[in-house]
């Protein structure tokens, strides 16, 4: 079965962590600092704070740009649920607007209208998803004008870019998740970046049991820290994400080069000064069902990320989202099917994928 995602680590993984141990510093120490710089480094970004999750990152992020209780944030229902739970976390309301059906990612008009239907809307919290960038001119343009905090969820999008600036770098903060599925990965990991020196500040503290100084704790924090350990992998993870992002992209060339011309099908679409770095590799289609039956057939595994979107989540249905409609976002979450594209398929592996899907327009 060709899977949809195979962990790619190797020695040199093994080497940096085995260091680790020997020098009986597994805590948070000197290779989470390295980790931090090297990260805000490749992210263009002056700071960057390790922890020890996606979902911690976007929880001491939203805190530490200013987001409090009763705030309104706004967001994509079309995302998993940690986007918006951190939200729930900080005593905030998420507010969702529908997608772009082309792109998958929120919509820069339907966060306009958002926007004049509720003029209280302190934030935005965008999710580059699958490894697109959102629109950030527009999006750029309407926190400016609007006067928003702006957040950007790169938890599938470490190494995209929109123009020539990094996926992490536009908003008031950026958060990562460095999650074993993930284009690089620590096992369970986070990272945040950010500008601004004060947010840096506040995240450390946050995560760290609001700790002020040795012994002086002067506000609530928690421990969202990342061991020396993970930084440690991170780190030779950091180093070839470029050219495992370089995999994924010719892999995702090659399936749309062999799905293009099928009516069965839509490919993803790239709209132009943006790089896709294809954390997954999304098509849609109008009988998912039974196309992900016939692919495991064929020894292709298909995943449908999301089927459920965030208004319709039990969690959020009990706190009165059900009834809400986002058209785009509910179709997109019954048509789009994620295939196999990580680094390590190989040309077979490639012909097999286009090949099954080829013969399920066939039938
Ligand atoms: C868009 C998005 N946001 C947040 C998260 C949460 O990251 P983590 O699983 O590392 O907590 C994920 C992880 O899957 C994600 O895909």
């Amino acid at each position: 079965m060709i899977r949809l995602i195979r962990l790619q680590v190797g020695e040199q993984e093994k080497r940096a962590m085995g260091k680790v141990i020997r020098s009986g510093m597994i805590c948070s120490g000197p290779q989470v600092e390295r980790f931090q710089n090297l990260f805000a480094q490749y992210a263009g970004v002056r700071h960057a704070i390790a922890v020890s999750s996606g979902t911690t990152a976007l929880h001491a992020a939203l805190l530490a740009t200013g987001v409090k209780k009763g705030d309104l944030i706004l967001t994509t229902p079309f995302t998993f649920i940690a986007t918006a739970n951190s939200v729930l976390y900080c005593g905030a309301k998420p507010l969702f607007c529908d997608i772009d059906p082309l792109t998958f990612n929120i919509s820069p008009y339907e966060i306009e209208k958002a926007l004049r239907r509720n003029p209280r809307i302190k934030a935005l919290l965008i999710v580059h998803l699958y490894g697109l960038p959102c629109d950030m001119r527009e999006i750029m343009r309407i926190a400016k004008k609007h006067k928003l905090l702006l957040i950007e969820d790169c938890a599938q999008a470490v190494g995209a870019e929109h123009g020539k600036r990094r996926a992490g770098s536009f908003g008031d903060a950026g958060t990562f998740s460095l999650y074993g599925t993930k284009n690089m990965t620590t096992g369970e990991g986070g990272m945040i970046t950010t500008n601004k020196k004060k947010v840096s500040d506040l995240c450390k503290r946050l995560i760290n049991h609001g700790r002020a100084s040795r012994f002086l704790h002067d506000r609530l924090g928690y421990n969202y820290r990342m061991t020396d350990f993970q930084a440690a992998m991170g780190i030779e993870q950091l180093k070839r994400i470029d050219s495992l992002n370089r995999k994924r992209i010719h892999n995702a060339k090659v399936l749309s080069k062999g799905l293009k011309d099928l009516n069965f099908l839509k490919i993803p679409e790239v709209p132009t000064g943006r790089k896709h770095i294809y954390h997954q590799y999304t098509v849609r289609v109008k009988n998912r069902g039974s196309f992900i039956e016939h692919l495991k057939t064929k020894g292709v595994e298909g995943v449908p990320l999301y089927p459920v979107p965030l208004h319709k989540q039990p969690l959020y249905k009990k706190l009165g989202y059900g009834k809400l409609r986002f058209p785009n976002a509910e179709a997109a979450a019954r048509e789009v099917v994620c295939l196999p594209i990580h680094p390590g398929l190989t040309k077979k592996d490639l012909s097999t994928i286009i090949n099954g899907i080829r013969s399920w327009g066939k039938k």
